[in-house]
């Protein structure tokens, strides 16, 4: 683990931190607590601590017998001015950075791709605890690397949840995530949702009025995904972030801050003279949202972060941000499973973030010009989408600030067969027949040659009686999820589709 020291003086930093860290192993799961450090691991450890000592201990192949020796990674020259468009147009340069067994490189493949440390390589972890620092110089945090966030996220669950045990989440959210804990025993309690994200108050009311003699243990973890919200595209303001922080606080929350998309923020106001004088990352940094993980003076926060939305998906690495007692313990998962983040990855992201690749700074050159990329495929989504679906009245949708998705309103209650349902069963159980029209648009929709996903493939419904009060969510999934990241064309005829499927099921 890499300690990430304090830097920047606006945000919350205090030298004292680390020894006033409250005691977190409260929060640690059954299995976390029983987990023994792998034995041949720490052995290793104690070696490395007197230079030339002979290994004859371990079962790693010899680098000699490696059969590579040299890797080319052609990447886009950072020189354009709009990278991603000269990239895309096949206008820009090209630049070859390399790793090397035997030559001088960041990252030697035979470190890489030698057996190492569940943690990650020092040189990856070392660049990516400087880009978190001159991001989100959280006050008092350790880095180590994992296989995307789905990887960290599971990791996390087990880390965190016994059975029986309720987690806090969004009332609609990735449910690959969330299903994945459930075989843990751990079961998930809806937080409400508006068109700004997870309402405080809401979380605020689940946890005051939590019974524990009929509920069980109050919820001890929020799992949230506070950019481009999975699947709704909502975006935390700063102001719901610090609300949600505190009620964190007040009630011994841990945040499981998941941002993949964290990176892909739109209508930016980046200024120029800052990327002039002080490069893009501190251009970025003064503009990006701030994150759960800058707030965290009290090391509750676990955030998340992924290559796979602004690199590539296959590279299957991304990276933890946590106190050091939680990233021990997760690296001691990681020791016992996984093993590590694969080397290749590692050695190119080493290369890419080093002195002859990118650096950090041309990284962030390319996630702005990534944005700007993106933000025109939104507008155009948006332009269409106008055309072709709010003509026709039957559905809505608002601009995304950041991410991938729009979140698509459809006005079900306009449809000739939408009802109310007359005998309601018990209170808090579904009043009408959205459930069962939406699931016939969205098979509508496949007739016709389009795919987008219903929300009722995201909805967590709450357990009987939890929301007696509240309207089901079944009574809410009038919604679908569509992603503007396809090309142009994709985006013209799939929402010319989705107008004339709109207007189609809406006459029967
Ligand atoms: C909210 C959210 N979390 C996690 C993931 C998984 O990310 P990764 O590819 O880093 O495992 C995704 C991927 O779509 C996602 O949308």
């Amino acid at each position: 683990m890499v300690y990430i020291p304090p830097s920047h003086s606006d945000r919350a930093v205090d030298v004292g931190l680390k020894r006033r860290q409250p005691d977190l192993s409260r929060h640690l799961s059954t299995e976390a607590r029983a987990r023994l450090p792998n034995p041949i691991k720490s052995i290793w450890k104690v070696a490395q601590v007197k230079p030339g000592t002979i290994n004859m201990g371990n079962g790693d192949p010899h680098h000699t017998l490696y059969p590579v020796c040299e890797m080319n990674f052609v990447v886009p020259s950072l020189d354009e001015q709009d990278p991603v468009q000269s990239w895309r147009q096949g206008t820009g340069d090209q630049q070859v950075i390399s790793s090397y067994k035997d030559e001088p490189c960041a990252l030697s493949l035979r470190t890489a791709m030698a057996y190492g440390a569940g943690a990650g390589l020092k040189h990856v972890r070392d660049a990516l605890a400087e880009l978190n620092d001159r991001i989100h110089a959280p006050p008092n945090h350790t880095v180590s690397l994992s296989l995307g966030n789905a990887d960290a996220l599971t990791k996390c669950f087990r880390l965190l949840g016994n059975p029986g045990d309720s987690f806090l989440c969004e009332e609609f959210t990735f449910s690959a995530m969330t299903n994945a804990a459930l075989p843990l025993g751990i079961d998930w309690v809806p937080i409400r949702m508006d068109k700004d994200g997870l309402i405080p108050s809401d979380m605020e009311k689940v946890l005051a009025n939590w019974d524990d003699a009929t509920q069980g243990k109050r919820p001890h973890v929020l799992y949230t995904i506070p950019c481009s919200q999975n699947p709704t595209g909502s975006t935390l303001s700063l102001e719901r972030r610090r609300q949600i922080y505190q009620i964190a606080r007040d009630w011994d929350v841990i945040i499981l801050e998941d941002d993949p998309y964290y990176f892909l923020q739109y209508d930016l106001d980046i200024r120029s003279s800052t990327v002039e004088q002080y490069g893009f990352t501190r251009a970025m940094a003064e503009v990006l949202p701030r994150s759960f993980l800058s707030m965290d003076n009290d090391g509750r926060v676990m955030r998340l972060d992924s290559f796979s939305k602004v690199l590539a998906p296959g590279m299957r690495l991304g990276w933890v941000t946590c106190n050091d007692f939680f990233g021990e313990k997760l690296d001691m998962l990681t020791d016992s499973s996984s093993q590590h983040p694969h080397g290749l990855g590692q050695a190119f992201i080493a290369e890419l973030l080093g002195n002859r690749g990118w650096g950090i700074d041309g990284f962030m050159k390319w996630v702005s010009s990534l944005c700007r990329e993106y933000e025109r495929r939104r507008n155009l989504f948006m332009d269409v989408f106008r055309r072709e679906v709010v003509n026709t009245g039957l559905a809505s949708a608002e601009a995304p600030q950041s991410g991938m998705f729009v979140w698509i309103k459809i006005n079900l209650d306009c449809h000739p067969r939408y009802r109310a349902v007359v005998d309601a069963g018990l209170p808090g159980s579904a009043v009408s027949n959205t459930a069962e029209l939406m699931d016939e648009l969205f098979r509508k929709l496949l007739e016709c040659g389009l795919v987008m996903m219903p929300a009722s493939t995201f909805a967590i419904v709450d357990r009987p009686g939890h929301s007696a009060t509240d309207s089901h969510i079944a009574d809410r999934v009038n919604y679908l999820r569509a992603t503007f990241v396809g090309t142009d064309e994709t985006i013209e005829n799939g929402l010319a589709i989705f107008g004339r499927g709109l207007e189609e099921f809406f006459c029967h």
